[in-house]
């Protein structure tokens, strides 16, 4: 389905014809601009940016390319299109047609869940407005630009559901969204992770990496959702965010491939000597960004995903292709905790252990991207080998939250905890030499930080001196 780009808001719902929700939306969008200016990219609002922008919901969709001034880029609201005859597909009122309005009873589970999902969209462009100060390249900063202004179209997605069917109180939900900030002291966004700065631009890759994909795994458990306008919200917004975690995966990638440019080059571990950044410290920023997007998961047994479930909320990855009966009474899943200073498997109701089963299928797409990375190493006869820690590794929410595990999921004591802790997490020495690296800005077409390799290809095939960016 098109989008009608004629319109103040540019949609697919055909919000003209609803008067009163279309007054709404539109009043809440100079709020929402005003929050752009001032907590979205620091000093970019006359900047032209090559930008993609959606021009139909279907995967093909993105053929448009231009360069936009980013407070003029067309956020709105793009649902993928209605399935005819689309059924509930998993719980107890599986087979039912789905709901195009919101159930009484699933209201307010409704609401909280797409006011989380909505908080964490603002909350990454907070976290990220001032890395442009320090972009490795002009094609970096504009694909820091091209997520920033999609996570803030991610936002438009929530707010629309909202305001379209939560009445008053989805309406100051919405206000809400722009009022909460990141790490702010008084008014925080709701998730932990999400109040960390993201300070570098090894941190920004490993979150658009780790912490982009746990929003991939939400998003995909909510597309299955028997609410249908929340199902085909998220499965729009699944097609954004597959661009971030591929920033993200060729972002790191690039750095690992400079670091083993730099090795051979030179002969030598050494490449800090070098500016580079060392293979051991990219270890230690992945097994952080890592093990803090598990907790994002929640809990290993819980309820609150049961009844998610069996209510026809909230479904499993792609739950429509597993083969079982979506209904899942009386089976049983394993689920790891700590016992006696060791890790043990036991099962539970298989209906308790669902946030486990996505940690399970998030953690083993995770492994994919570092299995690519591994490559890199081995094409450069280097022997080193990046790992994704044990789950149980440095958790602060479930069921290893009160112990210490090390990276090979060994229950260990504190003292040998404080020993290695350096070893496994970024150290502060680490982290000051990260961020030591991140110069200015560079800025002109083609050049690319000494830290990190130049990307394979351009964006939209450009040339490699293509000005992603001009900064007027
Ligand atoms: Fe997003
Ligand atoms: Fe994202």
């Amino acid at each position: 389905m098109s989008i009608n780009y004629s319109e103040l808001i540019p949609n697919n719902v055909d919000l003209s014809s609803d008067r009163r929700l279309q007054r709404a939306l539109e009043a809440w969008q100079p709020n929402y601009l005003q929050w752009w200016r001032d907590m979205g990219p620091e000093g970019s609002l006359g900047y032209d940016v090559y930008l993609r922008t959606a021009i139909s919901t279907d995967s093909n969709g993105w053929a448009n390319f231009g360069h936009v001034k980013m407070p003029e880029y067309r956020w709105g609201i793009f649902l993928a299109d209605r399935e005819a005859d689309r059924t509930i597909g998993f719980g107890d009122e599986k087979g039912k047609p789905v709901w195009q309005e919101v159930p009484g009873e699933h209201r307010s589970t409704l609401r909280r869940l797409i006011v989380t999902q909505g908080d964490t969209e603002p909350a990454s462009v907070e976290q990220q407005r001032l890395l442009g100060r320090t972009a490795p390249s002009l094609y970096d900063l504009r694909n820091l630009f091209q997520i920033n202004v999609e996570e803030g179209r991610h936002l438009w997605a929530m707010v629309y559901l909202l305001h379209a069917y939560f009445g008053r109180d989805g309406r100051e939900e919405a206000e809400e969204l722009l009022h909460r900030h990141s790490g702010d002291p008084d008014k925080p966004r709701i998730l932990g992770a999400f109040n960390e700065k993201t300070p570098d631009w090894l941190s920004f890759f490993m979150f658009t990496y780790f912490t982009d994909r746990d929003g991939k795994y939400q998003l995909a458990s909510l597309a299955e959702s028997g609410f249908d306008p929340l199902a085909r919200s998220c499965r729009f917004m699944l097609t954004e965010e597959a661009h971030h975690m591929f920033v993200g995966e060729t972002g790191v990638g690039r750095i690992v491939q400079r670091t083993c440019d730099l090795m051979r080059e030179h002969k030598t571990d050494d490449v800090r000597a070098l500016g580079g950044i060392d293979l051991p410290t990219l270890q230690r920023y992945l097994n952080f960004h890592f093990s803090v997007s598990l907790d994002l998961f929640g809990q290993e047994a819980s309820t609150n995903a049961a009844n998610y479930y069996t209510a026809g909320i909230k479904g499993r990855y792609l739950e429509t292709r597993i083969e079982d009966d979506h209904q899942l009474v009386g089976a049983s899943y394993d689920i790891m905790s700590p016992a006696s200073g060791t890790i043990v498997a036991r099962p539970v109701p298989a209906l308790s252990a669902l946030n486990e089963r996505l940690r399970q299928d998030y953690i083993d797409d995770c492994a994919k991207g570092v299995l690519r990375w591994n490559k890199i190493i081995e094409r450069a006869g280097i022997a080193f080998e990046l790992t994704i820690p044990h789950r149980a590794f440095h958790r602060r929410i479930g069921a290893f939250a009160d112990v210490h595990v090390s990276p090979d999921g060994r229950v260990i004591a504190d003292a040998e905890w404080k020993a290695n802790v350096d070893k496994w997490l970024p150290s502060e020495t680490d982290q000051t030499y990260v961020r030591s690296l991140m110069g200015p800005a560079v800025t002109e077409p083609g050049k690319y930080a000494n830290w990190i390799a130049a990307p394979g290809r351009g964006i939209n095939n450009q040339a490699a001196d293509f000005e992603y960016v001009r900064f007027n």
